[in-house]
């Protein structure tokens, strides 16, 4: 195949007369990323040759021909001997036209009641698929890692927090298997997305079908789609399933990125609740004692990416007319910059949970600083000595004032400073200043008690085969 040069322009053709050429094949070929997808491209060319045998459309022995020549081609790129040319613009064209080299005159028969329309939106939902559920077994794997440092610390207290301000003590555990909820969720709209998606767009040929008589349901399970699109302009229209595998990741970075700056706040040497390992830390090159949380660093930041990418493709695709545009040509470098930021994301954060070293030791501590035990004084209250909860907040906040000043916890204030804010208070209440009481008695469906968490642990261990 040649492109075509275009003559000399009256106005600019002296100084352009190369130019337009060269600037229209850089903004126009797609060979450049597109070729990702060879092997899907080569599937669906596979698929669409047997059926056009299987109808009588094509002689048998062409169709033997291209299958074998496709065998080829797909074994070329494979071993890297593919030479790839602008020229050829796309992956579709480089496949057909080296299959042409090879077999010569049937490689012609393949494109019949086929365009690079539904070719192309084929190739593209073959890949999509792949990589929901390459992300899929990936997500696995972390919710693993962390059901896994879960199981170790179903009774290790740390502070939990809103505002980032000290709350109410939490378990670790607990702590982790709020994450494994939040993948679970991003998995379940990967399903959700996975099974809308799967549809062949292929036999919509250029937008309005064809007059031969395809079976596109044979295309359908050879390539294995749950059945054709409805709509064939629908068919090589749509990208919503791509943005759907957007949506779904960016939802599940953000995930990421707020797990990475647990670890990043967490690994600092004011709290150091986690060491992070030395293969997801580096070090800094003027302050030796540093440790710096990189690779948690960069989760956080690559949720940006991942973000853009679904905005990118969103926008090219908005007020876009029916049916193809080549805007349309944009949709695939965001998504497969986005599938590998998120892949690697995924599997760098599974990394950093397995390998950082916990210390419950300054967890413990930490619990110590920040009244964390101050609703369960005022559930006491409420409970034992029947203060309607508001009153119950005043007298806490009371006693919180009086324990700020002494500069003490306030399992450390005297039965006498408790009695001076409420009379009603006796000894027994002791006992629910303590942390480990407070994290015992949540013990609500869904709450933090240990033995909440080691029945959330071990019915995710079943979950996940563990
Ligand atoms: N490279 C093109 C793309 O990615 C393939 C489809 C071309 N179709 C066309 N009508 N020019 O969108």
């Amino acid at each position: 195949m040649t492109i075509e040069k275009p003559s000399a322009n009256a106005l600019w053709g002296g100084r352009f007369e190369q130019g337009p050429a060269a600037l229209m094949s850089r903004i126009n070929a797609s060979i450049d990323f597109d070729k990702r997808f060879y092997r899907q491209d080569i599937a669906g060319s596979r698929a669409h040759c047997s059926m056009l045998v299987a109808k009588g459309i094509i002689p048998a022995a062409d169709g033997a021909a291209i299958l074998k020549g496709l065998d080829q081609v797909e074994r070329e790129i494979d071993e890297g001997k593919m030479v790839f040319d602008p020229a050829l613009e796309d992956i579709h064209m480089h496949v057909e036209s080296r299959l042409k080299e090879i077999i010569g005159e049937p490689a012609g028969r393949l494109h019949t009641a086929r365009s690079r329309n539904d070719q192309v939106a084929t190739d593209f939902r073959l890949w999509v698929r792949d990589a929901m559920d390459r992300l899929d077994g990936l997500l696995a794997d972390l919710q693993k890692a962390l059901v896994t440092r879960a199981a170790e610390h179903v009774e290790t207290l740390m502070p939990g927090f809103t505002h980032l301000q000290a709350a109410q003590p939490v378990t670790f555990g607990h702590h982790m298997l709020a994450y494994v909820e939040m993948v679970a969720r991003d998995r379940s709209r990967l399903r959700d997305a996975r099974k809308r998606m799967n549809e062949n767009p292929l036999g919509a040929a250029a937008l309005a079908g064809t007059s031969f008589p395809l079976d596109r349901h044979m295309t359908s399970k050879a390539l294995g789609f749950d059945g054709p699109m409805r709509n064939s302009l629908d068919a090589v229209s749509a990208r919503d399933f791509a943005q759907e595998y957007l949506a779904m990741a960016s939802i599940c970075a953000t995930h990421l990125s707020r797990l990475a700056e647990e670890l990043v706040i967490w690994s600092s040497a004011q709290f150091g609740f986690v060491r992070m390992s030395d293969a997801f830390s580096s070090g800094s090159s003027i302050m030796p004692q540093k440790r710096n949380p990189d690779a948690a660093e960069l989760v956080r930041a690559k949720a940006g990416r991942v973000i853009g990418a679904f905005n990118a493709l969103t926008i090219a695709l908005k007020g876009l007319a029916l049916t193809y545009g080549k805007d349309m040509q944009e949709d695939k470098e965001p998504v497969f910059d986005a599938a590998d930021t998120i892949e690697l994301c995924v599997a760098a954060s599974a990394g950093m949970i397995l390998d950082m070293t916990v210390n419950a030791g300054a967890m413990r501590r930490a619990t110590e600083v920040g009244f964390l035990t101050a609703t369960d004084l005022a559930d006491w209250l409420v409970r034992e000595k029947g203060l309607p909860f508001r009153d119950a907040h005043h007298v806490t906040g009371r006693a919180v004032k009086l324990a700020e000043g002494q500069g003490i916890g306030l399992e450390a204030l005297t039965l006498a400073d408790l009695q001076a804010v409420h009379p009603g208070i006796t000894g027994d209440v002791f006992a629910v200043l303590g942390v480990e009481n407070s994290v015992r008695s949540r013990t609500s469906f869904g709450g933090t008690a240990p033995a909440r968490v080691a029945e959330a642990v071990a019915a995710w261990q079943r979950e996940l085969g563990l």
